[in-house]
Parts: C-alpha cells; structure tokens; sequence
C-alpha cells in the first residue's frame, strides 16, 4: 500500500526506537513484530525491510511470520474501521450482503483500506450480540439490523459516501 505523505518519517521514527528496545537476534523477530503493530496498528512493508536489516536477516525470514501469524495485520485500520460480524446468526441475517454493500459503497474489499486511510473494512466472528443479527461494529458502536439500506445510512453518517460512490451504487 502506498505511503501518504509524512507516513514514512513516523515509521522510521517507530520502528528505530523499537529495534533499539531489542537485541538484534532472530529469536526477537516476534516480540518485534508485535511491539510494530501495538505502536503503529499493522506492520509495514518499510518496517519488515527496516527490522529484516537490522536482524541480518533475508526479507522473507521477516515477512514469513509476519503473514503466517492472524494477529498481524499488513494493512492499516482505517480512522474508522466496519467490522461485519459473520458469526453464524449474523451469516444467516445477511452479513455476507452487509459485507458485499460495504464493499461496493468503500469500494474496497474486506480486509483493505481506503487510500485516504479513512475507512477500513473486516470481517469479525460473534461479537455477542447475535438478536441484533446482522450486526456490524463501528469502533465500540454496535449497529444491528444491518440490511443494504441501513448500510448506506451508516456510511453517511461517517460521510463516507461520495457524490461518486452513490453514483457507482445507483448503476
Ligand atoms: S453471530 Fe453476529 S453477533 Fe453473534
């Protein structure tokens, strides 16, 4: 994903300060790659170059866990990320076609982000509010009944939708 601008000062900043915290050994690479993504919200391509140099190691000894690993994410979240939930109630509901709206409307696939970073969508598995089904999060708030309609309402309430988007959506 390409990086907007004054995004690589403060991944250089971040991750230098962090591999100062470490000794530079393969068996650190994990704690690394998790202190990268508590501070920054997701690990970077620069970073795993960043970490891969200063462990002496080959960049695919780097980006190998860093994919293996579910906890790691190689993008970044979104200002606000929609997290649909597909646990079975919400599955049921509607959630793949809660998922499908939000996709059209972001005009970004699950699991990416806007290039404005602004919006970042995801899947979630039951967030335990499942007579609410289907159900999507939006930080902390909990918006049920999530049919293709409420979809748009809640991406204009984040203004999220464009003249553009709306026009895509209509065709
Ligand atoms: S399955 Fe979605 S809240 Fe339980």
């Amino acid at each position: 994903m390409e990086l907007l601008e004054g995004e690589k000062e403060v991944i250089v900043n971040y991750v230098e300060g962090i591999l100062e915290e470490f000794d530079p050994v393969q068996e650190n690479l994990v704690p690394i790659l998790q202190e990268v993504q508590e501070r920054l919200g997701y690990i970077p391509a620069l970073a795993m170059e960043m970490i891969a140099t200063a462990l002496d190691l080959p960049p695919v000894d780097v980006y190998g866990p860093a994919t293996f690993y579910n906890q790691f994410r190689l993008v970044p979240p979104g200002k606000y990320q929609f997290k649909v939930c597909m646990g079975t109630a919400c599955y049921m509901a509607g959630g793949q076609i809660a998922l499908d709206s939000f996709e059209r409307r972001l005009n970004i696939k699950e699991g990416e982000t806007t290039p404005d970073r602004e919006f970042g969508l995801e899947h979630v598995t039951c967030v335990g509010c499942c007579t609410l089904a289907p159900v999507v999060m939006v930080g902390d708030q909990v918006e049920g009944h999530v049919t293709p309609t409420r979809v748009d309402g809640i991406l204009l309430a984040y203004d999220a939708i464009t003249d553009e988007k709306e026009n895509e959506g209509d065709k």
